[in-house]
Parts: C-alpha cells; sequence; structure tokens
C-alpha cells in the first residue's frame, strides 16, 4: 500500500510517498526557512504564502521521484495540527482537493505523533538517490518515546498503534525554542538550534551553571528559568544588563564567552530531557527508546542518549527528525488500519490538536 503524505504545519512544505508504512519511495522538502531568518523567526503569513506556492510542484515531485502516478497511490495523509492554522489550512485544503478529485481515502494525523513514526522508516527504494541512515528493524511496542522539535517536548508511551499515553510535556517552552530564545540572546542566527549547537563545539561544558528544573511531575519539563539563567549569565559576563531580549548584549560578548554559554546551556538542556526519559525506562520499562523531532538532530542529545542507555535509543536519520512528510504517510498508514478515513468534505485544521 503506498500512502501519499503531506505536511506544512509550520515553514516546511514537504510531500512524501511511503510503501506499506515502512519502505520510504521519495521524500521532498521545500523549506522558506530563508525567508523568515531576517524576521529572526517564523512569520505565519510568509510561510503560509510559501505553501499556496509551492504545494503543487512538490506534490508532483515527490510522484515522480517516486516512480508512481495516481493510479499507484492507494491513500493520502496529511498533517491536521499542531501548527499554524494558515499553514495547515494549504495543506488539508490541498489534500482534501486530492482525495476528491482522485477518489482516495483520506487520513488525518498529528504532527507530533507522526514526528514518532519517522522510526519505522526501515528501507528506501533503490532508486532513491539521496542516503539515509535507517534502522533494520521497526521500533517495538511499549515504545517510550520523546518528542523533541521546536513548539513541543512531549514524554509518549505507546502501547500500540494509536494507544498512547502522554507521560509529561513542557511546561512553558519547547526545548527547540529555548534554542531559538538562547540563539537571540547570543546573537546567533536563525534558526537556532544549529547555530547554538556549533557555537557549543567550542565552548566548555562546565564554564557556566545552570539551572534542571524540578517539577511536581517528574515527567514533564520546564525551560524557561534555564532560557532566563542564560539571559543573566550572558549579562553578567557582559557586565551590563540588558532587559529581555536583551538587544545589544550580543555585541558585548566575544565569541569564547558565546561558544561557553551555548555549551552549558546545551549541556542543561539535554540534561533536563534525560533524567525524566531515564526515569520513564526504568518505570515502564519499554521495549524500544525512541526519540524525535527537530532537536534529536543535536549531536550532545545524540551522545548522552548514547552514554544513558546499554541498548541503542532509536533516532530517525537527520532528515527524518526535522519535519518531513515521510513520517505524516508513515503515520497514515497504520491508521488506515485503525480507522476510517475522514470525509474529505469536512476535515478541518486543528492548530492545537492536542495528542
Ligand atoms: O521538528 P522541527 O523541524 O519543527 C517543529 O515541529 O517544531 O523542529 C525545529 C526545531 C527548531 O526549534 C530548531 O532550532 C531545532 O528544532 N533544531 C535543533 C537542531 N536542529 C534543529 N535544536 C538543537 N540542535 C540542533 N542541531
Ligand atoms: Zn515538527
Amino acid at each position: 500500500m503506498k500512502v501519499l503524505g503531506i505536511e506544512t504545519s509550520c515553514d516546511e512544505t514537504g510531500a512524501a510517498v511511503v510503501k506499506d508504512g515502512e519502505i520510504l519511495l521519495s521524500n521532498i522538502v521545500s523549506s522558506s526557512v530563508d525567508l523568515h531568518a531576517v524576521y529572526g523567526g517564523v512569520v505565519p503569513e510568509i510561510a503560509s504564502r510559501s505553501h499556496l506556492e509551492v504545494i503543487l510542484p512538490v506534490i508532483e515531485e515527490a510522484l515522480t521521484v517516486a516512480e508512481t502516478d495516481w493510479d499507484g497511490i492507494d491513500a493520502i495523509a496529511v498533517t491536521q495540527g499542531p501548527g499554524l492554522s494558515g499553514s495547515l489550512l494549504i495543506g488539508v485544503l490541498t489534500a482534501r482537493t486530492l482525495a476528491i478529485a482522485k477518489n482516495k481515502p483520506l487520513f488525518p494525523v498529528n504532527h507530533v505523533e507522526a514526528h514518532v513514526y519517522a522510526n519505522f522508516i526501515t528501507s528506501t527504494a533503490s532508486h532513491l538517490s539521496t542516503n539515509y541512515q535507517l534502522p533494520t528493524t521497526e521500533p517495538k511496542f511499549p515504545i517510550l518515546a520523546l518528542i523533541v522539535s521546536g513548539g513541543h517536548s512531549q514524554l509518549v508511551l505507546f502501547s500500540g498503534h494509536s494507544d498512547y499515553r502522554l507521560l509529561g510535556q513542557t511546561r512553558d517552552d519547547a526545548v527547540g525554542e529555548a534554542f531559538d530564545k538562547v540563539a537571540k540572546i547570543l546573537g546567533l542566527p536563525y534558526p537556532g538550534g544549529p547555530s547554538v549547537a556549533k557555537a557549543a563545539e567550542t565552548g566548555d561544558t562546565g564554564a557556566f551553571k545552570l539551572p534542571v528544573s524540578r517539577l511536581e511531575n517528574p515527567y514533564d519539563f520546564s525551560f524557561s528559568g534555564l532560557k532566563t539563567a542564560v539571559l543573566r549569565v550572558s549579562q553578567a559576563a557582559a557586565g551590563k544588563t540588558y532587559a529581555f531580549p536583551s538587544t545589544g548584549l550580543a555585541e558585548l560578548l566575544d565569541s569564547q564567552q558565546k561558544a561557553d554559554i551555548a555549551a552549558s546551556f546545551q549541556k542543561t538542556a539535554v540534561d533536563t530531557l534525560i533524567s525524566p526519559l531515564k526515569r520513564a525506562a526504568k518505570e515502564f520499562n519499554p521495549a524500544t527508546i525512541a526519540v524525535a523531532g527537530g532537536v534529536a538532530t543535536n549531536s550532545e542529545l545524540r551522545r548522552q542518549l548514547a552514554k544513558a542507555f546499554p541498548d541503542p535509543v532509536m533516532i530517525p536519520d537527520i532528515k527524518l527528525c526535522t519535519d518531513n512528510a515521510a513520517m505524516v504517510a508513515v503515520l497514515g498508514y497504520f491508521r488506515s488500519h485503525t480507522t476510517h478515513p475522514h470525509d474529505p468534505y469536512s476535515l478541518e485544521v486543528l492548530p492545537n490538536f492536542q495528542m
């Protein structure tokens, strides 16, 4: 069964074809990140206009690369939420229209849940020219999943497909958001995650002592205190107090100070993620631990995971960690086994779709 996935929840327009929920036939992503960089964050209007401009060519390319036409597509899966409403609308309306025009069953999926399903891709079609580092076997239930992205930080226990329990989540900022805000404090370019990670490479993780939050629910996360602590140590290092958002502060810091702050922050952010994950692994004894989302590309997180767990933790290929439609197609495939297709005439976006 071949599923066409469509993803437009934020600033990436994605279309992908996945066979039987595990074989990647194509994975096309067109990002409008460069258009947002000058504003230091995603501008919703620009994102939705970009989706509108590229969605049809991206879908056509996904079919071409997958060496299929519409007759070969058995179902359409689309991100229904959470995300920016204007961005989600483009994907959902396109999927609805195609489902009607091409007479295909339509399966809406949750974007955060879909991130975990990137781990189910175990092979690619032989004609795909891009290399992917993939696991040889799919994840086994129960799966303990840590989802870390720009919008979400969640710890979820999956007993089966569509059968999961939210153990904990962020009480304030998502971890990716914290990386993005720290990048702003340090004057590093957008998107913040990769630039903080790069600055951290030459920094000392022990240069600054930063707080790891403790919450009532041991599986919840908080990053706002850490972000404020980064602002305070940056102000102390610069010898000057600036109010948040701290314009001008970055110019008073030299590159070694920035690297040390980035490294100390990154280490603490990763510690904040790892300790609830370790605790949950002990309590629930999962068959698989899986990590997913844009922050799962972070190499310090990957290093710490390798150190913390004796068995390998599943993390998708970097191209499948950040927003993509392959994960949407995989989840749509499994949805098609447990639910009826959605009426294409009535599917609405869910910008606040909770897991
Ligand atoms: O999953 P994703 O592509 O989009 C959302 O669903 O949010 O995640 C994007 C987030 C951004 O906050 C970005 O700064 C962060 O992932 N990110 C990273 C790295 N690469 C991307 N954070 C830390 N280290 C990285 N290497
Ligand atoms: Zn995402």
